[in-house]
């Protein structure tokens, strides 16, 4: 079907949204399925989600009544659909929901008004089909049911239980809701809502109107929201199913298409006996690729984990239905057929999604046969109905990778249970064990305070790669080794959140500046640092209100700075390539850093790397950041990644997967022009980076160069401030920037002329002086001249035209230039036998604090400290006297 076929799911969901859009409801978009709002939750798990903070009033929208088809994933959490998926009619862990949203505008009446008007007028539901239930007080409920419908009392129910009280999670906006359900017909079996016989397929659930009047926090306490409002909820899928007769969501259009494109790639009867394989793999393909899409990748913990447990199902049911290499991402382009359309992020990560899942199912096949065989044999000793026992379990999750919900479908299927409290209790002991070998590490450098919270929380979960904000709950606080109660405003914290857009500190990339928020709080984050490996750390100073673990915050990144530390990230993987085309592949990384404003990077490399040289490399860098190409994330194991061409660092340990980070256009070599192993966070596109600018390059050891290098907003300041400099430099050289060089060529030539002038000038003034200076003792004349500011370097030349001038005698010059003292004592030829230069200059240097000097024995030149001149003169007066 396509979606201009009447009753498609894609025609039901254009329908539902086109009839809201005329009720005056703003059509928003699918948010993602991580909620970027709410600390307590794993994924997005109803419609409302997030409107949550619009229910409260803690924010506000430009609208007050909206629609929405919003992306959904139950699995995890409160509302957790992943067992049940496959084996029952109607659970799915992926799921649109349809919904029209009030936000203090109508209320129940017109929510009840608009739900009959679409179902029975739009869609064309036979009204005698349709019944609600109502949560047991509600009489106004029941009342506009019996008004606006015409519903006669039998079918209008009472319940009293929770079924007819929604919550969001333990804590959240909730309130009392009104359920439709449709019935199939006397013909299938099942009762009623609250009958004996209400998990029958007859009555089924297709709307959920949620009167949302109060906000629960902690548990248990209800507050009421500022104005009533409506949250409604119409599973799409349930729905279709009602619209396209049928009484299984499996076999709706779109999950359909997903079980026969999973029935013809592994040449399997969609209806046979593994009829319950094919419908995991259809939902897990949906959850699975939506969840990729959103930015989730699978990880040992968090949402990774999760999306995880949910793709090694649909590997483990797929090789149940015979495959024995990677499958799962070539049914991708059905689903993309089929929800491409309404879903375009699809489309737009196609190749993630399939490289992700193609990747996934190689680690998990080999360990998949193996693990099977294990458990196998295990159960094979045990009785009929025997449970596992829980260190069994263990082994596979330890050793095979084996979730334990994969383990418990798996035993499934022989009607048998795992012992999870043996698992818990193996799972503890492995903690401990690891515990015990830190210890023994001797790495004091951890503070021990986050050891133990380590065995208490687990794992920080990390949201920086696709968001920079989002809810939290604060797990613990402390400062050095202490754990504290509570932090008043002016004192330095150390914060541990369950989840955190922050980035710690690693691979040279700088930790995350930012704020937690609260009413009422604020902390500033000024670094965040990485604890016992996967805790993130937030250091800063609570400077409004008083912080105090369990608390809900919203963590927000500085996004500037942020944005600036990317830029520079990514620069350097197309600094490192480019150097190791320009230079040779014995160029590899000896260290870096990334921060918001500069790069630092350390290579090796056995000479110094010519301007030429890095004027290349700039210019290839600068060429990758034009040709603005996407910036790519996958998942991979090294091994993997090494034969992509990945530059992996050598020594470093990598775990059995890692984030492997490409750029820029590739070649018949490789994928992309640079292909790196890499942690941190970077660009979206190349573009982003903005101009790169190499700032120095300088050895730092033997055989390793450092390279400084600037982009984006720090770049342009450099060239603002060399601009600045060239533009003073015009200035003082009174001539435009683009006449400054040859201006100052020829300053330099006139300064070089007028040097040789002023030293023949001195030369004349010293020797024009002639007569007036001399002094005659003993018989020797004495041409004494103190010169001042005159170089040194000219002090000979003087003595010698000084000397022919007086014919006999003994010439003494002294100058002061820059500071220095500096004396030239010349003989004229009869005297050297009397007389010897050398040793007169070094009486002259005592006299001027200096340490002696040197020369010939009728000329020698010395210097000291102290340009007394008149106590050099009175020295050779006395020596001649004498
Ligand atoms: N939030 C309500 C639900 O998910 C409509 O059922």
């Amino acid at each position: 079907m396509t979606s201009s076929t009447p009753n498609s799911t894609n025609s039901l969901r254009a329908t539902f949204l086109d009839y809201f859009g005329e009720q005056g409801h703003r059509i928003v978009p699918s948010a993602s399925l991580v909620p970027q709002n709410d600390p307590t939750l794993l994924f997005t798990n109803a419609g409302m989600v997030p409107f949550k903070n619009v229910f409260t009033g803690q924010e506000t929208r430009p609208y007050s009544r909206a629609t929405t088809a919003q992306k959904v994933v139950r699995a995890g959490g409160k509302h957790n659909d992943l067992d049940n998926v496959g084996y029952t009619a109607r659970h799915l862990t992926f799921f649109e929901m349809m919904g029209n949203f009030s936000f203090g505008d109508y209320f129940k009446a017109e929510a009840i008004e608009f739900a009959w008007t679409l179902l029975t007028r739009d869609f064309g539901l036979p009204k005698e089909k349709l019944l609600a239930t109502v949560y047991a007080e509600d009489e106004e409920a029941a009342g506009l049911w019996r008004k606006i419908a015409g519903l006669p009392d039998d079918k209008i129910i009472r319940i009293a239980t929770s079924d007819n009280f929604w919550r969001m999670g333990d804590t959240g906006p909730c309130g009392p809701c009104s359920e439709i359900f449709y019935d199939h017909g006397p013909e299938v079996f099942g009762g009623p809502p609250g009958s004996p016989d209400e998990d029958g397929d007859r009555f089924v659930e297709i709307w959920n109107l949620v009167f949302m009047q109060y906000f629960e926090d902690p548990p248990g306490t209800r507050t009421p929201l500022p104005r009533p409002s409506i949250d409604t909820g119409m599973g799409l899928e349930r729905f279709a199913a009602v619209m396209q007769g049928k009484r299984d969501v499996y076999d709706t259009d779109t999950l359909r298409a997903l079980i026969e494109a999973s029935a013809n790639t592994l040449n399997q009867d969609a209806d046979g006996p593994l009829r319950a394989s094919h419908r995991v793999v259809a939902d897990h393909l949906r959850s699975s690729a939506f969840l990729i899409a959103d930015g989730v990748l699978p990880a040992k913990d968090g949402r990774g984990y999760v999306l995880r447990r949910i793709m090694r199902r649909a590997m483990r049911h797929l090789q149940r239905l015979g495959a024995h290499e990677p499958v799962f991402y070539k049914l991708l382009p059905a689903l993309i057929r089929q929800m491409g359309g309404a879903y375009p992020e699809l489309v737009q990560h196609q190749a993630l999604i399939a490289e992700t899942m193609r990747g996934e199912e190689e680690r998990f096949t080999a360990l998949l046969e193996r693990g099977m065989s294990l458990l196998n044999d295990e159960t094979s000793r045990l009785g009929a109905s025997e449970a596992l026992p829980g260190d069994v379990a263990f082994k596979l999750y330890d050793t095979f990778g084996f979730p334990l919900d994969l383990t418990q479908d798996a035993l499934r299927e022989q009607g048998r249970t795992v012992d999870v409290s043996g698992f818990d209790a193996a799972m503890t002991e492995q903690r401990q064990r690891a515990r015990a070998a830190w210890v023994g590490s001797g790495d004091t450098a951890t503070e021990t305070v986050w050891f133990d919270a380590r065995d208490k929380f687990g794992p920080s979960e990390f949201l920086g790669y696709v968001s920079e904000r989002s809810d939290a709950e604060v797990r613990m606080i402390a400062r050095g080794n202490e754990i504290l109660d509570h932090a008043d405003a002016g004192q330095d914290v150390a914060v541990l959140l369950n989840q955190t857009p922050f980035y710690g500190e690693s691979g040279g990339q700088v930790g995350d500046h930012g704020t937690l928020i609260a009413p009422g709080l604020r902390v500033e984050i000024t670094d965040t640092q990485k604890r016992n490996g996967d805790m993130l750390v937030h250091y800063g100073r609570v400077v409004e209100g008083t912080l105090k673990p369990g608390m809900a915050v919203t963590a927000e990144v500085d996004h500037h700075r942020r944005q600036a530390v990317r830029g520079h990230h990514s620069a350097t993987h197309l600094l490192h390539e480019a150097l190791r085309r320009q230079l040779g592949t014995h160029v590899t990384q000896k260290g870096s850093l990334n921060a918001p404003d500069r790069l630092r990077f350390d290579v090796s490399q056995p000479r110094p790397i010519t301007q030429d040289e890095l004027a290349a490399v700039e210019a290839a860098v600068n060429a990758r950041i034009r040709e603005n190409t996407a910036v790519e994330t996958r998942i991979m194991t090294p091994e993997k990644a090494v034969a992509e061409g990945a530059m992996a660092l050598f020594g470093e340990k990598y775990g059995d997967e890692v984030r492997v980070v490409s750029m820029g256009l590739g070649d018949e070599e490789r994928t992309a022009y640079s292909v790196e192993l890499c942690g941190g966070t970077h660009v979206g596109r190349t573009g982003e980076i903005g101009p790169f600018r190499i700032v120095s390059e300088n050895g730092v050891s033997a055989g390793v160069r450092r390279i400084e290098a600037v982009c984006g907003l720090a770049a342009d300041r450099l060239t603002q401030e060399a601009d600045a400099r060239l533009a003073r430099m015009a200035d003082l050289l009174k001539s435009t920037v683009a006449e400054a060089p040859d201006r100052l060529a020829a300053l330099v030539e006139e300064r070089r002329n007028l040097e040789r002038q002023v030293s023949e000038l001195q030369r004349r003034l010293a020797t024009g002086a002639a007569e007036t200076g001399n002094e005659t003792i003993n018989g020797v004349t004495l041409a004494a001249r103190d010169l001042g500011d005159v170089s040194p370097r000219e002090l000979k030349g003087m003595a010698e035209a000084i000397g022919k001038q007086i014919g006999s005698g003994i010439v003494a010059l002294v100058s002061s230039a820059d500071g220095k003292g500096s004396v030239v004592i010349a003989l004229t030829p009869d005297l050297t036998e009397r007389f010897d230069a050398v040793a007169l200059v070094r009486e002259a240097s005592a006299v001027m604090g200096g340490k002696g000097g040197g020369g010939r024995r009728d000329m020698a030149q010395a210097g000291g400290p102290d340009a007394n001149a008149e106590a050099v003169f009175d020295m050779l007066r006395k020596t001649l006297s004498a």
